[in-house]
């Protein structure tokens, strides 16, 4: 595995892999690895020759400095990970390396961003699609890799690769969770013990709500959710939606989408998670 600090370089490694056949598969990163990320790339190995990693803490996607100073940064322990599961190249640029100028390129979602993380995140999704466009475009693979985690960041890039006409396919990939359930994320290490052995009730309460969807209206499974959370007096719910899967607007009644999920974003002991699943 080979890790490069510069774009030409890795453009150079790039084009001599494409050059002799092979096909290029990327993974963008925020770093901080864990299972999930690594579950990216060990589909990435199964679709591509060769699979790129990106390490990129994105400045322009934090709506709050604090978050973005504190955010880990753990590139060493990182490529130890990535070696395990076979990644054959890393980008790791500087700020300055993938913004040489300022950056004033911004996009508008639509209706894909007026719900859910987009008014709580002003500017977020703009910052994403900048930053994944510039890797798209470094890269330039045949396939990229996004955990379904983030459901809503799969379904604004997928828009971007559409209204750009981009030729590369975006594969999902499924949640990973612990064996209790919780789903991985970066951000499960900030929590304390006592709040890690509560936070596997977020998703224990999505799962009944999917049962309860077969004898209960959106409202009611709605009302089930928040109240389950609130009752245990530690969780805060900020949101939980239920939505169309493709064009991600809340729904009023079960038949009207044919994909269902269910979004949550919930503060436990000051972190903020997130979490989804699928009605049909
Ligand atoms: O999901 C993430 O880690 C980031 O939003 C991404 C896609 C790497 C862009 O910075």
């Amino acid at each position: 595995m080979e890790v490069f600090s510069t774009i030409k370089s890795l453009q150079n490694a790039v084009n001599t892999a494409k050059s002799n056949g092979k096909t290029v598969g990327l993974v963008p990163t925020m770093g901080a690895l864990h299972e999930g990320h690594l579950s990216l790339i060990r589909s990435a190995k199964k679709h591509c020759d060769v699979v790129v990693v990106s390490i990129f803490v994105n400045p322009i996607q934090f709506n709050n400095a604090e978050d973005l100073r504190t955010y880990p940064r753990t590139l060493e322990a990182d490529c130890e990970k990535l070696e395990t599961v076979g990644c054959d190249m890393v980008l790791a640029p500087s700020v300055e390396e993938m913004y040489p100028e300022p950056v004033n390129e911004t996009y508008d979602f639509g209706e894909l961003e007026a719900v859910m993380e987009g008014p709580r995140r002003p500017g977020h999704f703009s910052g994403v699609a900048v930053v994944v466009r510039r890797l798209f475009e470094i890269v330039q693979p045949m396939k990229a890799f996004f955990g379904e985690k983030d459901f809503q960041q799969l379904a604004i890039i997928r828009r971007l690769v559409e209204q750009l006409q981009l030729p590369l396919q975006i594969v999902p990939c499924p949640i990973v969770r612990a064996d209790d359930g919780l789903a991985l994320s970066s951000r499960n290490m900030r929590l304390s013990d006592q709040a890690r052995k509560i936070a596997p009730q977020i998703y224990a309460t999505l799962k009944t709500a999917v049962y309860n969807s077969k004898s209960q209206t959106i409202e009611e499974v709605k009302q089930y959710v928040t109240d389950t959370l609130n009752g245990f007096g530690v969780f805060e719910p900020e949101y939980f939606e239920i939505v169309n899967d493709t064009t991600l607007q809340p729904i009023s009644q079960w038949s009207e989408a044919q994909g269902i999920v269910g979004c949550i974003a919930v503060w436990l002991d000051g972190v903020r998670l997130i979490d989804v699943i699928r009605f049909k």
